[in-house]
């Protein structure tokens, strides 16, 4: 728990200050600071109270619960806990019988400009049948399906549908690599594999049952009784008699009618693998009553999603933010959301802003990563300058992922929003089911670069590394003081590594590290967040771990003898991957480095995906090391940006590196 100190120092002021318009405060559910900051008085009141209210309002429960908050094997908390209820029937039973069941949930836009819609009632049918064909295959409530889907609606369908039996799923983005897929099989024990034929993006048809079956070729998933296709494209895929079915065959016959699976409150409703300090991908299991609930209050307080809103949120179903705000959020709120199939360059770099027109997009939440880069293309391009389309039925813009910079921020506010539209700066993990700190747009000021305010219920803190609250303008490390609903309940098979990476003895074992870096400013206490404070890279938006990225390159062991991973900024993706790298043979230079440079790269993608591939690869005789063979990656850092070594470098062997390593390339 060492905290670089540029990830936790902070110099920026930012004075610009946009209180919310008469019109967002007007008929929003959480209208103007005193109705936030009674919302927090009542939780700190009676921090059961408030959380068992919210708990009784939002869901609909089979049985009632009793307990609210149990802590006595804390961190391992259990919340709502003796309460019975099921995800599905909270996000699509809940509508049938009123004028939602007849409304679009869902506006698909296919890679290629073809729309199709929708409504609750054909959706709940949709999930139900295809519940029904799992059930019929054997599986049942407790087993874990792992998903391996495009963006469609037959995704959300897959997810929805285990929710229905009780299975718990494994969603993994279609971007992870066979051997990234294989390990999630095994970690998780999935019994069941959904996928499809093909994904489209960006024109083209890319293989996705190829890689399942590569996954599945080593035959040690003995579990993995079935996969299950979608027939997303007319192209043909291999089929493993017995094994593999397509969605059509699979549902044949099957009633449109299914009883929903009734589960405890605490039953695993999914499992996500994200990227940890170590080489090995954390399953991050989350609950069934506590994240539901908290999908569909902050979708109704960060988002103030009201009932002719249009929401989209680009996130793949892959990462947490395609399952709280694509998956269940938006239907456990009986919202009308468009799902996007393909990329936002395909066919030009306008479809973003050209789809916000089209389907009068009303909330609109992406990455940072994405705005960066549609401002490049927009500058380049006036045909693709979102001022081509006509935006103004926008009202809410959200930011996810990444620290959004104050330019980006701007740039959104007024070439999206037309200054009109409040930008909430989501900051959340994987790890937190939902929004954890966020403006409100109906209440909160904003200040651009700063998530501002922590959601009522959630006690964040800037602290020292002995847990010490840092005053205001002082940077520390953001700890989460009591639990919430929707956090994390343990990593899946590793209860060690759960207390041991989100709940240190040093915090004393109770108070939840984000891992990231946090300032306070000094006038309103709104947060920054300054970065991760462990070896954990964000590129794109895209969770990495440098030991992760390490590990695949030693993997390759005809030609790596070591390696050593750091991120440097990067103006577009946040982050870029910087790896250093010492070959069994001695160092390529030209030429010949930029060929190993290349075949690495294409390794990486192949271990991993092509998400991690190192932007930057340099080869060095050795790397930074003290005396004990330690490899001093502060330097590393700060050689990848490109910065004069200034450091104490008193500790290091063989100073000489230093020079190899800033000059080669
Ligand atoms: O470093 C923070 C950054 O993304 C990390 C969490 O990544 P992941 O679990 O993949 O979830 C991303 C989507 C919820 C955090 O530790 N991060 C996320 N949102 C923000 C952010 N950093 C700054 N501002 C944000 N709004």
């Amino acid at each position: 728990m060492s905290a670089p100190s540029s990830a936790i120092q902070s110099t920026l002021v930012e004075n610009r200050v946009f209180p919310p318009s008469e019109e967002t405060m007007q008929g929003a559910r959480i209208s103007g600071m005193p109705a936030y900051e009674a919302l927090c008085a009542e939780a700190a009141q009676d921090f059961e109270g408030y959380w068992a209210r919210l708990a009784r309002e939002n869901l609909i429960w089979d049985k009632p619960f009793t307990r609210t908050l149990d802590e006595s094997n804390a961190p391992f908390y259990r919340w709502f806990d003796d309460g019975e209820l099921n995800a599905s029937a909270n996000c699509l039973d809940r509508h049938i019988g009123t004028p939602t069941e007849n409304k679009t949930a869902i506006i698909f836009e296919a890679d290629d400009g073809s729309v199709t819609k929708v409504t609750y009632k054909e959706l709940l049918e949709r999930v139900s049948q295809f519940a029904n064909g799992l059930k019929a295959h054997g599986i049942v409530k407790g087993d874990r399906v792992l998903i391996y889907m495009p963006m469609t609606i037959e995704g959300v369908i897959a997810m929805q549908a285990c929710a229905r039996i009780g299975a718990t799923h494994s969603v993994v983005f279609g971007g992870f690599s066979a051997k990234a897929v294989h390990e999630r099989i095994l970690d998780v024990g999935a019994v069941a594999v959904i996928t499809a034929n093909y994904q489209m993006r960006g024109g083209k048809e890319l293989p996705l049952k190829a890689i399942i079956d590569d996954a599945l070729s080593g035959g040690d998933c003995v579990n993995v009784r079935n996969v299950f296709v979608f027939e997303r494209s007319k192209s043909p895929c291999a089929m493993v008699a017995g094994r593999d079915k397509t969605f059509t065959e699979m549902m044949a016959g099957q009633s449109s009618e299914c009883a929903p699976e009734i589960v405890g409150a605490e039953h695993p409703l999914f499992i996500l693998y994200t990227s940890g300090s170590t080489g090995k991908p954390k399953g991050v299991q989350h609950s069934t009553a506590g994240y539901l609930m908290w999908a569909k209050q902050t979708m109704e307080w960060s988002f103030d999603i009201r009932d002719t809103d249009v929401f989209w949120c680009t996130a793949d179903i892959g990462w947490i933010t395609g399952h709280t705000y694509v998956a269940y959020g938006p239907l456990a709120a009986g919202a009308t959301q468009i799902i996007f199939e393909g990329i936002p360059t395909y066919p030009n770099a306008g479809r973003f802003w050209q789809m916000i027109e089209r389907h009068k997009c009303s909330v609109f939440y992406t990455a940072p990563t994405a705005i960066r880069s549609l401002i490049k293309a927009a500058e380049a391009d006036a045909a693709v300058h979102p001022d081509r389309s006509d935006l103004t039925s926008l009202r809410i813009l959200g930011s996810v992922g990444e620290p959004i910079n104050p330019e980006a921020w701007m740039w959104y506010y007024k070439n999206i929003g037309g200054e009109r539209c409040p930008v909430v700066d989501t900051f959340w993990q994987t790890e937190n089911g939902g929004h954890v700190i966020t403006p409100l747009p109906g209440a909160t000021p904003l200040v651009p670069g700063s998530c501002t305010l922590p959601l009522p219920g959630i006690i964040a803190q800037v602290v020292d590394e002995t847990g010490a609250e840092m005053p205001n303008g002082d940077g520390g490390i953001l700890v989460i003081k009591r639990p919430w609903p929707s956090m994390i309940r343990t990593i899946w098979g590793d209860p060690e590594r759960f207390k041991k990476s989100y709940f240190p003895e040093e915090l004393g074992g109770t108070v939840y590290l984000a891992g990231d870096g946090a300032v306070r400013s000094a006038d309103r206490g709104y947060f920054r967040i300054t970065g991760r404070i462990d070896d954990v890279l964000n590129v794109s938006g895209h969770r990495m771990g440098t030991m992760e990225i390490e590990s695949a390159l030693v993997a390759k062991t005809d030609l790596v003898a070591e390696a050593a991973v750091v991120g440097r900024p990067d103006d577009v993706t946040g982050e870029a991957i910087c790896a250093f790298v010492v070959l069994k043979r001695s160092r390529p230079t030209g030429e010949e480095a930029k060929q190993i440079a290349k075949e690495l790269r294409d390794w990486v993608a192949k271990e991993i995906g092509p998400i991690a591939k190192p932007k930057e690869i340099r080869f060095g005789d050795n790397l930074p090391k003290t005396r004990s063979g330690k490899i001093m990656r502060r330097l590393l850092r700060s050689i990848a940006k490109g910065e004069k070594i200034t450091q104490d470098i008193s500790t290091l062997e063989n100073p000489a590196i230093l020079d190899q390593l800033s000059e080669s390339n």
